[in-house]
């Protein structure tokens, strides 16, 4: 696949998914302000990189992508929430997000906690619905996606991978194996469960489960290198965020801890073993997979 042919799935991609993000909150009880503050960071752009690769694993499992748009949707919620905390002054602490000015800089400290609280549980709102209604999915996959996600977006996950993330700001010493352990749960659980979930809900048979899963949590791993790699040597107008963030504040990067080209070098491993997994599948949403693996190590946004 031509990066030019990757470039456009991913926006075709991402197109439907914010198709599905921009009215999806509009049949909710949420009052003007909270939805307000929800909205503008779920519709300030992004890669969509988690629901795309949702949708795409699914597909390559034979499940159509209005059936499980909403679920992949539900997962952007989610990372969009821990974006908007993860800019909060007692957290990173930086103003600009998505190309624009962080949610509490928009809103205040106060509602932006609480959009990102409303954008995590409406999430598993949406997550449920597909169980329900015509083009559902089987409740016993719904279920076990969702524990999942659930599993990789709470404290032995994200939340708790932001907590270490905290712990580590300004401390010395942070050794290597802390750091990946942290990378693995702030970041890389939920995009492993990205991938895990697409192929639990289109019924993969287990050893398909295991290869999407391993395959998830490599792109994961690696996706979070070259996150520290760009907060170092990144354009701040095509990130969308600042740059510098992670020296100012005393983190423990990949980068600091190795170098710009040894951390390279490690996000292309993971990447290598990631796409080992594919091996099985052909056709056209395993080379997009193939693709977007690659597409994570040389990305400049
Ligand atoms: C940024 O994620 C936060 C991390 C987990 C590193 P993305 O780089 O996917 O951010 P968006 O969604 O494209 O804005
Ligand atoms: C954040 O890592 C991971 C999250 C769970 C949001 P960073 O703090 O490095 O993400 P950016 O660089 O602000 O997007
Ligand atoms: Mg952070
Ligand atoms: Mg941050
Ligand atoms: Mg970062």
């Amino acid at each position: 696949m031509t990066p030019q042919e990757l470039k456009q799935q991913l926006r075709a991609g991402a197109d439907a998914v914010e198709a599905y993000l921009a009215t999806c909150l509009h049949d909710r009880q949420i009052p003007q302000g909270l939805l307000s503050a929800m909205e503008y960071s779920l519709m300030a752009g992004g890669k969509r990189l988690r629901p795309v690769l949702c949708l795409t694993v699914a597909k390559l499992f034979g499940l159509a992508e209005a059936q499980v748009l909403p679920f992949a949707s539900a997962i952007e919620f989610i990372h969009t929430y821990s974006l908007i905390h993860d800019d909060l002054p007692a957290m990173d602490d930086d103003d600009l997000r998505r190309g624009k000015p962080s949610n509490h800089k928009m809103f205040g400290e106060a509602t932006a906690i609480l959009a990102g609280d409303g954008l995590l549980t409406e999430a598993f709102a949406v997550m449920g619905s597909v169980a329900q209604g015509d083009a559902s999915i089987p409740a016993d996959r719904v279920l076990r996606a969702l524990v999942e996600v659930a599993t990789a977006a709470g404290s032995g996950g994200m939340v708790g991978g932001q907590q270490l993330d905290m712990e580590y700001t300004g401390r010395e010493g942070v050794s290597y194996d802390e750091l990946r352990g942290m990378h693995a749960m702030k970041t890389g659980a939920l995009i492993r469960c990205a991938c895990l979930s697409g192929a639990i809900l289109s019924g993969a048979d287990e050893e398909s489960v295991r290869r999407l899963r391993i395959y998830g949590e490599g792109i994961g791993a690696a996706f979070q290198i070259v996150d520290d790699i760009l907060d170092e040597v990144g354009d701040e107008a095509q990130l969308g965020k600042p740059v510098g963030s992670d020296i100012e504040q005393g983190k423990t990067t990949y980068p600091s801890l190795m170098g710009i080209d040894r951390s390279r070098e490690l996000a292309q491993q993971h990447v290598d073993r990631a796409v080992e997994q594919l091996r099985p599948y052909s056709g056209a949403e395993a080379d997009f997979l193939r693709s977007l693996a690659q597409y994570i190590v040389d990305r400049v946004s």
